[in-house]
């Protein structure tokens, strides 16, 4: 494979290799004709706009895109074939939960099918990489791009990330993609795509939760939190990074050599492609530390930027930059090299074409690309699309009144989620359509018929008076996803306008109340707690929401989920996660009235990180350790828990590991956490969560960036979330 590319590499002319590091906007084969005949670029990114998961658009033109390849193979020099690359983030026809739902299942198994899945549907209409998974770490809910994260736990985020990159790439273990099983017969064709781990890093840290907002962090926690999930999917295989808008303490991602090319590059091995973020190059001058777009350009290459998607600076610049000595040609010659090596890879130069349709040539592709049917989302897509929604639903509280009764008399359904479709896709579902979404209407009406009661949305005080005629009430409220996602920050962590008011209003009533809360966040849902007799988060579920939503709530389903973020008390609380480290004066201190306390609240999180109920209940039994110490070099701990279900139904515990370093050479996490441990467990059935503990668990970057391990004292905590479970001390040996 590398002689191939060097082969391609030593026949290019400078002006082809900047060719490849090139990416535009909607490529198209008539206005771009020229453009791409000549090698000038190498990729086109199918997208609206700057945020475009917030926008819908047409969806792939398959035929415009096999129309684009074909100037690019057959009538450009080489014949090096275009990557088109769209954001394929939960689902692609098939929509699943959003990612912070998807995390919610705490199921790489799952994960890993979600991904293959979209990847088979996105390749079958050309689309050969996608812009997933993302692995920023944050613990600030009022960023709307937590939506898009697996959750705030590097561990969490790593394994999930990994199984998605796996899930996309395909799974080297796996053996080759059945793409036609998976999308239907005559699509065939690669059936995977390149994943891409993005924001590399430390997006998440947005100041104040503000989209885009400046970031102020350290190198030390940047390694032991916020690249951990990166370097998971690059040791996962993932091909490409994505350089994230913001700065790190000052320095603009888009040119930051020393976290690009050192670490990522040249510590990590990463031989993949680093892909700027849309206009991220060109941001280079706005951020200020760039003059113009030629120097721009020269910042981003020297920093270790391969593809420029969209600004144009290094299309327009860097050729010069070369031929007057202030780019180096090598560093072109690398990126270059890292575009081909990934079109080799992934089988671009003997499968360039979509196989969805071939159009022939001469057809105007616009016109016929305008009457291409879509493919809906298949019935075993479906079953998929239902399993991964039920997955990620987090019960938080429930006073016995779901699941509910078979025959529970006349029920309403309300509030303004009772008859969507497309709002239940969530952000960044580009070829999601409203119209293929099983809305909670429709799987509430054909399950009762005459005794469901479907409101009309507007969830206003009228609603009430339908309250009173129903024996319960399911009120659908929450986030629309326009207040999440890419741009879409809120200084309010409450419901959004109103809904609170409404829910008040019924709960006075005295009647039952079930509420159902859609959020691509964690909201400050207190007062909804306290006085709703039982509350569901349902992130944004996808094409499934409906069914999988009903089945739930009637228990033909039992929810799974656990919270992927902690849920804080309020956005004076923030930041309010399991990151935390300790203090010199430790807030469990209850008596000292310096503990870094708030003196008009209580701290602790409203509901803790990997909180959820279920229905049924578990109890743990006493803390085993094989062992209370270990043995730096090759030693290991199983540390083992019973389970036992005591509820009456079966039901899905995850038993969770966490880890705290007593003494290390920088300040550790509290509680992080280290693993988990799945367990089906029918009514009364036991069960044992067990761990392999490792000293490598327990290892970190001290202040010189060193990974290490150090002999001394750990805490061992397993439970049932990140504030309930039993710990006990063990000693790592020299
Ligand atoms: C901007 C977003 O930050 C990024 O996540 C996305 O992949 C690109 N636009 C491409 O649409």
């Amino acid at each position: 494979m590398e002689d191939r590319v060097e082969a391609l590499l030593a026949e290019m002319t400078l002006a082809e290799k900047v060719g490849q590091t090139h990416m535009s906007a909607n490529l198209d084969p008539t206005a771009d004709h020229e453009l791409i005949r000549s090698g000038g670029v190498g990729s086109s990114v199918l997208a609206s706009g700057a945020t475009a998961g917030n926008e819908r658009d047409h969806g792939v033109r398959v035929s415009a895109v096999n129309a684009t390849q074909r100037v690019a193979v057959g009538q450009s020099r080489l014949g090096i074939p275009l990557m088109f690359g769209r954001d394929v983030i939960h689902g692609h026809q098939t929509v699943f939960p959003i990612p912070l739902g998807l995390a919610a299942a705490w199921d790489e198994d799952l994960v890993f099918r979600t991904a293959r899945l979209a990847a088979a549907e996105a390749s079958a209409q050309g689309v050969s990489w996608t812009f997933a998974p993302m692995l920023d770490i944050s613990e600030e809910p009022r960023w709307g791009r937590v939506a898009e994260s697996l959750g705030e736990a590097p561990v969490l985020a790593g394994r999930l990330g990994a199984a998605m990159v796996r899930g996309f790439q395909g799974d080297p273990d796996a053996g080759t993609v059945d793409a036609g099983a998976l999308v239907g017969a005559g699509s065939g064709g690669i059936g995977t795509v390149a994943a891409c781990a993005k924001h590399y890093v430390g997006y998440g840290l947005v100041g104040g939760g503000r989209d885009y907002e400046t970031v102020q962090v350290g190198e030390n926690t940047l390694r032991n939190v916020h690249l951990r999930p990166f370097l998971a999917a690059v040791r996962a295989g993932c091909a490409t990074v994505m350089a994230a808008f913001t700065d790190v303490d000052g320095v603009p991602m888009h040119a930051h050599r020393r976290l690009l090319r050192e670490v990522l590059k040249d510590e990590w091995g990463f031989d993949g492609v680093v892909v700027a973020d849309w206009d991220g190059v060109g941001q280079l001058v706005r951020q200020g530390v760039a003059s113009d777009l030629r120097d721009a350009a020269a910042q981003a290459i020297t920093a270790g930027v391969d593809i420029d998607m969209v600004s144009g600076a290094f299309a327009a610049h860097l050729e010069e930059l070369v031929e007057v000595g202030d780019v180096p040609l090598a560093l072109v010659d690398d990126a270059a090299r890292r575009v081909l090596r990934l079109k080799v890879r992934r089988g671009l130069f003997e499968n360039p074409y979509a196989p969805a349709t071939s159009p022939e040539p001469g057809a105007d592709p616009l016109l016929s690309a305008r009457s291409e049917p879509r493919t809906e989302p298949r019935p075993e897509s479906r079953r998929l699309a239902r399993e991964a929604a039920v997955a990620s639903f987090v019960l938080l509280t429930n006073n016995g009144i779901l699941p509910l009764a078979a025959n529970p008399g006349r029920v309403l359904l309300t509030g303004p989620f009772a008859r969507e479709g497309e709002a239940l896709l969530g952000t960044w579902a580009l070829d999601g359509r409203g119209g293929d979404v099983a809305s909670p209407a429709s799987a509430i009406s054909a399950r009762l018929q005459g005794n469901a009661i479907v409101d009309d949305g507007r969830f206003s005080d009228r609603t009430l008076h339908l309250v009173r005629q129903a024996d319960i009430t399911l009120a659908l409220v929450g986030e629309h996803p326009s207040r999440s996602g890419e741009a879409n920050s809120v200084a309010d962590l409450g419901l959004p306008a109103g809904q609170l008011d409404v829910l008040r209003a019924m709960a006075a009533l005295c009647r039952p109340l079930v509420v159902v809360v859609f959020t691509g966040r964690p909201l400050d849902l207190g007062e909804v707690l306290d006085l709703a007799d039982a509350v569901l988060i349902a992130w944004h579920p996808g094409v499934e929401a409906g069914p999988a939503l009903i089945e739930t709530l009637f228990g033909d389903r039992s929810p799974a989920g656990r919270l992927p973020m902690t849920f804080p008390r309020s956005v004076g609380h923030l930041p309010s996660s399991t990151l935390a480290r300790p203090t010199g004066r430790p807030i469990e201190a209850a008596s000292d009235p310096v503990a870094g306390r708030y003196l008009d609240t209580l701290v602790v999180p409203r509901l803790p990180f990997g909180f959820g109920l279920t229905y049924t209940s578990f109890s743990y039994g006493p803390l085993q350790l094989s062992a209370s110490e270990m043995p730096l070099n090759g030693g290991s701990i199983e540390v083992s828990v019973e389970v036992t279900n005591v509820g009456e139904r079966t039901g899905r515990e995850v038993v969770q590991l966490y880890l705290h370093d007593v003494v290390a050479d920088v300040t550790r996490p509290l509680l992080e956490l280290a693993d988990w441990v799945i367990l089906e467990l029918a009514a009364g059935a036991v069960g044992t969560a067990t761990f392999t503990l490792t000293p490598a668990q327990l290892s970190y970057y001290d202040r010189s960036m060193t990974l290490r391990i150090d002999p001394g004292e750990a805490v061992v905590t397993v439970g049932r979330d990140a504030a309930n479970g039993s710990s006990a001390r063990i000693t790592v040996t020299g």
